[in-house]
Formats: structure tokens, sequence, C-alpha cells
């Protein structure tokens, strides 16, 4: 293994432990890069590549303010750039080869225009991909992981100054910390937000990495979140996604009564035109959050409730903490709330030990369910989590041939549920220009659907009727109400 500064390497084993009792600073951190890293940040470019969920998108805005800050400008072009970042994901094994595949193809033009490249995120709070890049790609400079995003430019400013690797990535989360900057600078979209409400998980799905990668759960306070989400609207954002792992536990940590409903209602009352969040947990669910849903019209009729399988002696080897009829009771309590809801959810096909039978029990859920949609995943075995050392009986084939088989039958929910919306008119909120055509602008329904029209970039930013002309599974096109059919 290559020498480099170790200043600090991961290890799973000690992420996985929890001490409720321990209580974690909190920091407002007004952070601004040194003159040093604002002089070595002059005329370069920076590009940012980000793997996975919407977390790490949120960090990656975050990262992408402070690289703004020292004065670089981004580019798309990975092969142009002085500073390429590296944001990672860990929840599937492929995220690991497609990383290397990709230093692979930029490491001729990382030599020979001395460029700099950093990587942070949730595979790095593992020990094997972090020890192959030490050994295998030394040209990489920075290691950081998720629980220090926050000291990102004492740690670059480190190994700008040193000759060698610099890692340090800290397997406990080291504070709960407030920016105090000018965030709007760093996000992606000036009309829809991700605003982060819990941190880290707490639940140890026993194939999930998460609760190793992003420690354990803490909440924001509330009056943190409710200004940003007001600092927003101020600024024109016209709609805030509430991001946690677990949302539902929300506030768990405070051991007070004031809970994610509470939070909801909250957010609402900033009179923010567009409300959406994730990711609940279906037994922590319940008819308050539906109640809160059901009552502000600016909380979007849309649920991603994760099922995972639809076997009882699979969610219980999950050590998901529901029977399959406790979550169709959840998804019964809410179709009486909000009848109109669209509701999609996650599949994990080829847990060890599914038979057959618990495929089939899984298919027959999605019919009683009549999903909108749902990504469906095969699964992964991730070193440390105790999946990963449960006895497999399925063959790939046949796992394969489940997945297939499951993407069908999910397929034809999804087409079927989006030809309900032909003929229909439906509030869009527009947030992109086409790239390949110009005159084609993109945005979502209230339910989440992605909606084609033909207008022009005046459009992006506003809230618009449009009437559906055509659907697709996973698109719909449509003319904008006021100016009759376009397509
Ligand atoms: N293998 C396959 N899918 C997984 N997910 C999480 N961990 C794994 C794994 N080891 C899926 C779950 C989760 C979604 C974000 O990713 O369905 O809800
Ligand atoms: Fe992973 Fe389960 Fe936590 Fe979701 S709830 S992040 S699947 S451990």
């Amino acid at each position: 293994m290559k020498k480099g500064r170790l200043v600090s390497l991961p290890s799973l084993r000690e992420a996985a432990r929890r001490n409720p009792d321990s209580v974690l600073p909190r920091q407002r951190a007004e952070i601004r890069p040194s003159a040093f890293l604002v002089s070595w940040g002059q005329e370069k470019l920076f590009c940012i590549r980000t793997y996975g969920c919407q977390a790490n998108v949120r960090d990656s805005e975050i990262l992408r303010l402070f690289l703004l800050q020292m004065g670089m400008k981004e580019t798309e072009d990975i092969l142009r750039a002085d500073f390429v970042l590296f944001n990672t994901c860990a929840i599937r094994e492929n995220a690991e080869n497609h990383l290397f595949g990709e230093l692979g193809r930029i490491k001729a033009s990382v030599l020979s225009r001395r460029a700099f490249v950093a990587i942070g995120g949730c595979m790095m709070q593992e020990e094997k991909p972090v020890s192959t890049l030490l050994s295998r790609y030394p040209f990489v400079r920075l290691l950081f992981g998720t629980n220090n995003i926050e000291r990102f430019y004492e740690l670059l400013e480190q190994a700008l100054r040193e000759e060698d690797t610099y890692v340090d990535v800290r397997s406990q989360p080291q504070a709960l910390v407030e920016y105090e900057c000018e965030q709007e600078k760093g996000r992606l979209s000036p009309y829809s937000a991700f605003v982060d409400i819990t941190y880290g998980c707490d639940n140890f799905c026993t194939y999930c990495i998460v609760p190793y990668t992003r420690g354990r759960e803490r909440s924001r306070r509330k009056e943190d979140i409710v200004r940003e989400v007001l600092a927003l609207k101020e600024r024109g954002y016209r709609q805030v996604t509430l991001l946690g792992q677990n949302v539902d536990s929300y506030g768990k940590d405070f051991h007070g009564p004031y809970a994610f409903a509470d939070l909801l209602e909250s957010v609402a009352q900033t009179g923010i035109d567009r409300i959406r969040f994730t990711t609940p947990y279906p037994s922590d669910f319940n008819a308050k959050v539906f109640s809160v849903m059901a009552r502000y019209p600016n909380i979007m009729p849309s649920l991603h409730l994760p099922v995972q399988s639809g076997s009882d002696a699979i969610l219980r080897r999950m050590n998901r903490r529901y029977t399959r009829e406790e979550y169709l009771n959840v998804v019964r309590l809410l179709r009486s709330m909000i009848p109109d809801v669209f509701l999609t959810t996650d599949i994990i096909v080829g847990f060890p030990g599914e038979t057959e039978k618990d495929f089939q029990d899984t298919l027959s859920l999605c019919e009683e369910c009549q999903f909108d949609g749902a990504f469906t995943f095969l699964f992964s075995p991730r070193p440390g989590t105790p999946a990963s050392r449960m006895e497999d009986t399925a063959t790939d084939e046949e796992k394969h041939d489940r997945f297939e088989r499951l993407k069908d039958r999910i397929d034809q929910l999804a087409t079927k549920s989006a030809s309900r919306t032909v003929s229909t008119t439906v509030p869009v909120l527009f947030e992109e220009v086409s790239k390949r055509d110009p005159s084609r602008i993109s945005g979502y329904d209230e339910h989440g659907r992605l909606v084609h029209v033909t207008g022009d970039k005046s459009l992006l930013g506003t809230i618009r009727p449009v009437d559906i002309l055509e659907s697709h599974t996973y698109s719909l096109i449509g003319a904008l109400h006021d100016e009759g059919p376009s397509f």
C-alpha cells in the first residue's frame, strides 16, 4: 500500500457503534477559504461527479459552494478540469467498479495536466475501496468521508501542502453543523431545493450499509429548517424536498413531543408552493402525517414508501419492523385519507433465502398496492452488513429472472397509472430546458411525474396548468392549458 498521510482510516466496526447518551456538538460555521486556497483556486476549473441518493446530491451542493468560494469555475468536461471531485455511493457493489472505471478513464489526462483528484462520500467510509485506492490509484490526492465535509477546506489545504495522498475519514459524526454561508450559490436548481432534516440512520436493515456510512441518526433543529425554507422562498424557490434516510424518525433524538408531522406542518405554514419529502419508513408512518398532508395543499400528494419485500419471512430477515399486512394497512389508510395519492416504492429482489413463493408474495403485494412506480434492485451483498453473511439459496439466473418479471409488472403498473392522466389538466412546475431541443421545456406535476411541453425558457420556475395529451411509462406529453395543443 502506498504510504500517504493517513490521518484517519475508515472502520465499519467503529461506525456501527451507537451511543445515544453522547451529545454531539452543534456548530454554526461560517465556512470561508483561506488566502492560500483562494490563490490556488484562481483560473482553475472544477468538475463534480455525484453518485447515489439525494443526500449525496445535497452534500455535493455544499462542496460545490466551497469550490466556487475559492474562485474556481465549474465545467462538465471532466478531462478539462483542474480539480475533480467524486462524491461516491456505497449502496451497491457496482458503484465501486464504476468509480474505478472512471478513474482509469481520466488517469492519463490527470497525470499530464497535474489535475487534483479528491474523493468523498459513502464509499470512503468503507475499508476496502479506500485500500484499493491507496494501492492502485496513487494519483488521487485526497480521500475524505461523509462525517467531515465541514472540514473540507482544512483537508484540502493539508493535501495541497503535502506531496502525498491525504486520507482523513471519520467513522463517527463529529458535529451537527449549520452552514452560515450563501448556500443558494451552491444549489443546482434556482427553483427546487433539497433541505436536510435528519442525517444518518439507526435502523440497521440487514442489507444496508447506510447506518455505517452515514452514522447515527441526528435531527436538525426545527428553527434551522424553517429558517432555511423561508430563506429559499424569499429567493424565489417554488419547491423544497425534505431529506432524511428516515424522515419519520425526525426529532426522536430530542426526546420531546415535536415529531415529523409537526415539522411538516411548520414547513407547510411557511407558504412555500410545493413540499415533498423522502424517505419515510412504513411502520413509523401514521394518520397524523397523512392528516397534515391532506390539510395542506402545498404538501404534494405523493409518497415514496419503500416496502423492500412482500414476504413476511424476508421482511423479518431484513430486520424491517413491519409485516406485509401492516404495510398494506398503512397503504389503505393513506388511500382513504388522500385518495389521489401517487404511491411509489423500493423493492429488493434476490435477498438471501428468497424463494419463488416469497417472490410471488412481492408480486401480489404490488397488485394489492397498485403502485404508480417503483425502484427495483437486485440484492447486492455489502461487506460488513449481516445480510452479506446470510446463506443464499437461489441461483443468479433465478434472481435475474425474478428481477425481469418484477420490472415488467412494475412497468405495466406505471404505464397504466400514467395513462389515467391523459385528458386531465395538471399544474406543472417547469424546471428544465431540453438539451437536445431548446423549444422543449420539462417540469413535474404535483405527483412528481415528468411532463414535457413545447415552450420557451420564460416558463422556467413558473407553475402552469398543462393539458396532458399523451402518456408514456415514465413521462407525459402535454400542452400549456392557455395556449392549446402544441404537439
Ligand atoms: N442491495 C440492493 N438494494 C439495496 N438497497 C439498499 N441496500 C441495498 C443492497 N445491499 C436499496 C433499498 C433502498 C434503496 C435506496 O436501495 O431498496 O430502499
Ligand atoms: Fe438503509 Fe434501512 Fe436505514 Fe433505509 S431505513 S437507510 S434501508 S438501514
